[in-house]
């Protein structure tokens, strides 16, 4: 017998020894046992870092919708799988059974058979957090499409980015979104969008606040009108383990955003597996997670892993914020939430808010908390375990990437005793390494360095979409024969891993990853801008903020700042999404360099960060005088 449920810490060590001492022996078990296979593997795992190239459960054939909705039709096939709660508060919340949510998905997939999706096809998905966007993620998987889930908070330029860059055939979108009290012109932005988009064939729209929309004769279809006229059943695609599932956009610290392609069986056998035991789902608990399902967070551990265990998984439309502070403890007290899963920016903000808010619901439901995207900080956590858990639900730090596909580091709620900060421990069958910058590994305890990871695991990324050298390079190329996730860690006296952040050039902000590279070219392309360098500084409520140092082209110089930084920030709004936006833009004369011409960020960041007495050298800089102007001039 396997051990799909843990729940003790002396379970956990003996299981996790089990898993690296036999990963393929363990990984089968697993598998075997709790998923439905149309046939078995000829190979759990064959693999190369140095390729790189990871397969799991070779020449087995399945899909993932069958596991997620169909074997579960028969023991609980009235249970709710989606609970949505929409943006407002009066209009009622939808309880969408395993046998309802099995015919839309059905009726969903034989419309995009009908419109000419076959096996293999991308599938672009920009939506709201309505039904539909889950829907759809299954509809696709069904017929074997690859769907690419945009944030529907992107822009139109990033929009189409990434609908070019994996040859999207459609695009799924809806008339337009609430976000509060605000709506949002959804369909106007793909519109744009598709101005430059040749290969996009068809665009399926839902409707959500019924606005009146353009909608293109021959290209533009109403989602309702389609499927009121769809078949009711649609046999799965039987696929390869290995076939790819989605692509999944993340920010990398250069260039274009990276495609992360996951693929069939291994994700699905870890993203479950993950789910049933960091969150000790069981039976009849309700577990929400507050992410979008735009982000990685949210397609594993709102729709794949959850519904793979036949778990009622909370949807929710709107804002933590809306229509005030309450909304989420309301959400928690209104349908009895067990697991709430959320991000620390977002405990940042409550946490601002006082805890009056929290004082008027009753959240003794709450058996376990959890928290990702970004470092928690110790204020956060503790505000976190006293006023929501009341000290009695564990907090699950969870650790994790889009490349990872699933949570690795990770305490299991009531087995491993939790530390303020700290992400714990290695999950099951997770090998972390931590690695000096001379690319050799750093052993034993109260250490810290580069996090890495020495053997594979099931949901693992298989390469970027279009671009398997740049996987290698990203990924495989800074230390020999190891996965290198760009954070750094440290190791504590008793081996738990606490996350201390991005090593490379990537800024996370409210949980979001951002690039530097992208934003600095959007800033670029203002007439007046010369060059530009983005750093991250300390926020209270974002974690990180942006802070953006610019150089003017001397025709630049007579503008009022002002305008320019309204200027800059509009263009980042329109090439990126206004999450990116600068907090604070300083106009300089020059930006320090190394003598190669490379931008010292570092030095940059210090300054954001006020902390100018850590500078270093600097008189090795290109031009330290810079320097100087730069800390006179702080914004
Ligand atoms: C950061 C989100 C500290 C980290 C699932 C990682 C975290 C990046 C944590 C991935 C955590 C995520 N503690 N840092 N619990 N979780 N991160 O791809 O820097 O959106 O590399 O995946 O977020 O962000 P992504």
């Amino acid at each position: 017998m396997s051990n799909y449920h843990i729940k003790q810490f002396e379970e956990y060590f003996q299981v996790y020894r089990k898993s690296v001492r036999n990963p393929e022996q363990f990984w089968e078990e697993i598998a075997e046992e709790h998923f439905v296979w149309r046939k078995k593997w000829t190979n759990v795992l064959s693999w190369d870092f140095k390729k790189p190239e990871v397969k799991w459960y070779e020449g087995a054939k399945l899909n993932i919708t069958e596991n997620c909705l169909d074997r579960h039709l028969r023991t609980r096939g009235d249970k709710t799988a989606i609970l949505f709660e929409p943006n407002d508060p009066n209009e009622p919340a939808e309880h969408i059974s395993y046998i309802q949510l099995h015919e839309r998905v059905c009726k969903f997939a034989n419309v995009l058979k009908e419109k000419g999706i076959k096996k293999g096809d991308r599938v672009c998905i920009y939506l709201p957090m309505i039904p539909e966007l889950a829907v759809s993620l299954l509809a696709c998987a069904r017929i074997g499409a690859i769907h690419s889930v945009v944030f529907a908070g992107f822009s139109a330029t990033a929009l189409s980015t990434r609908i070019n860059d994996s040859d999207c055939k459609m695009v799924i979108t809806a008339d337009g979104s609430y976000r509060g009290a605000k709506t949002i012109d959804l369909k106007g932005i793909v519109d744009e969008a598709l101005n430059d988009t040749p290969g996009v064939e068809s665009v399926l729209v839902a409707k959500r606040i019924n606005s009146d929309i353009n909608m293109k004769e021959g290209r533009d279809f109403w989602l309702q009108t389609l499927l009121d006229e769809a078949y009711q059943d649609c046999d799965i695609e039987i696929m390869d383990a290995e076939d790819p599932l989605f692509i999944l956009y993340t920010s990398g610290s250069t260039g274009m955003p990276k495609g992360m392609m996951h693929t069939c069986g291994g994700y699905m056998v870890y993203t479950a597996y993950t789910f049933k035991n960091v969150f000790q789902y069981t039976e009849k608990d309700v577990y929400w997670c507050t992410a979008d399902i735009g982000w990685i967070t949210g397609h594993s551990y709102i729709v794949y892993g959850p519904l793979c265990n036949g778990a009622t998984t909370v949807m929710f439309e709107g804002v933590p914020s809306y229509p005030d502070f309450g909304r989420f403890w309301e959400i928690v007290e209104k349908h009895k939430v067990n697991q709430f899963y959320t991000a620390p920016t977002a405990i940042r903000a409550l946490a601002k808010e006082g805890v009056e808010h929290l004082e008027k619901h009753d959240l003794s439901s709450i058996k376990v908390l959890g928290t990702v995207g970004e470092p928690i900080n110790e204020e956060a956590w503790h505000w976190y375990d006293d006023n929501v858990g009341k000290k009695k639900a564990p907090i699950v730090d969870t650790w994790w990437q889009t490349e990872t596909g699933g949570i690795m580091i990770t305490p299991i709620a009531f087995a491993t005793p939790t530390k303020p900060t700290y992400a714990t421990l290695p999950f099951i069958g997770i090998q972390p390494a931590l690695m000096d910058e001379n690319g050799k590994e750093i052993k034993g305890n109260q250490v810290d360095g580069r996090l890495c990871v020495k053997f594979p695991w099931p949901s693992m990324a298989r390469t970027i979409w279009g671009n398997h050298q740049r996987y290698k390079d990203t990924y495989f190329s800074a230390y020999e024969n190891m996965y290198f996730t760009g954070d750094g860690a440290l190791r504590d006296e008793v081996g738990y891993y606490r996350i201390t952040g991005r090593v490379d050039d990537v800024i996370i902000v409210s949980g979001h990853n951002l690039g530097t590279a992208p934003i600095e070219d959007a800033i670029n392309e203002h007439p007046a801008v010369s060059e530009s360098a983005i750093v991250g500084f300390p926020h209270d409520v974002k974690g990180n903020a942006l802070y953006g140092y610019v150089t003017l082209k001397e025709t630049g110089e007579s503008r009022n700042h002002d305008n320019l930084r309204k200027e800059i920030n509009q263009l980042i709004t329109e090439q990126i999404g206004p999450i990116a936006k600068l907090d604070k833009i300083q106009f300089t004369n020059g930006l320090p360099k190394t003598r190669s011409g490379k931008i010292m960020r570092r030095i940059l960041r210090k300054i954001a960060c006020n902390e100018t007495d850590q500078l270093g050298d600097t008189s090795t800089l290109l031009n330290p005088e810079v320097v100087e102007e730069i800390i006179d001039n702080v914004i």
